[in-house]
């Protein structure tokens, strides 16, 4: 499972290796896909100025779930504490509510992914992946999608529920639907969640996702 160890790098060298802006060993995706920065697991003074050169002066050096310390003159930008969780085998057959989102959907996500914050969502972020949604009437009123991909395994991201049709279950209803689709694919479910969401925490360990890890989540300014 060591490819879990370093998800952004995995999905930069790998699945996401088109997206790639790389400088020396680090990397990073096109802004408007996402802010994560590869980083080695040992970066050196180099490693640490091809980020800078990366992200550029004044820019988020967003290391994702990465360990190491940058210069001391980077800002602490957000250090907070989440879990990596691993899916158990799917279960069950898919609700037939559960559709597969689109090019045509962008817009719907941006905005549902926008009034319900599940992390971070850029106009392009909805391209790393396959998205599933339900609809009521028409408006997309949950959505769960897949994001880095490190070897074989398929992180499920994007997990939101419009704050009208919540506590109904949609969110379980998408995250079971994607897992039995990444399964079915090939591919093996995993997530992050922040220690602080105390719901999406309960939804996942009431599906029966198994924590790995524990993680921190740290983003640092790059001097201007
Ligand atoms: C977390 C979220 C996706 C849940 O959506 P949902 O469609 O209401 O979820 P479901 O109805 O499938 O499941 C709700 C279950 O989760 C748990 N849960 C949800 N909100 C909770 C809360 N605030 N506190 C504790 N448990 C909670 C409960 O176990 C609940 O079970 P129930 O069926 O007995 O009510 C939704 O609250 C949301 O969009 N939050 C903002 C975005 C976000 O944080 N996404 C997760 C990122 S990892």
């Amino acid at each position: 499972m060591t490819e879990l160890d370093d998800p952004v790098g995995g999905s930069l060298r790998g699945a996401h290796a088109a997206l790639a802006r790389t400088v020396g060993r680090v990397a990073t995706y096109p802004a408007d896909v996402a802010t994560f920065c590869a980083v080695p697991a040992d970066p050196t003074d180099q490693d640490w100025a091809d980020l800078a050169r990366l992200v550029g002066p004044g820019g988020l050096a967003d290391l994702f779930t990465a360990p190491g310390t940058p210069p001391a003159d980077w800002a602490p930008e957000f250090a907070m504490p989440g879990r990596q969780l691993v899916a158990p085998d799917p279960t069950g057959d898919v609700d037939p509510r559960v559709v597969e989102l689109g090019r045509a959907d962008d817009a719907a996500m941006l905005e549902l992914a926008t009034r319900t914050r599940p992390g971070p969502f850029f106009t392009r972020t909805a391209q790393l992946g396959t998205f599933l949604g339900i609809r009521d009437g028409g408006e997309l009123v949950a959505m769960a999608g897949q994001r880095l991909r490190p070897g074989g395994w398929v992180e499920i991201s994007a997990v939101c529920t419009d704050r009208r049709a919540r506590g109904q279950g949609l969110a379980a209803v998408l995250v079971a639907a994607q897992v039995a689709r990444t399964v079915a694919d090939g591919g093996r479910p995993f997530l992050h969640v922040v220690d602080t969401n105390a719901g999406a925490r309960a939804l996942y360990a009431r599906l029966g996702f198994t924590e790995r890890r524990r993680v921190v989540f740290r983003g640092f300014r790059v001097p201007a």
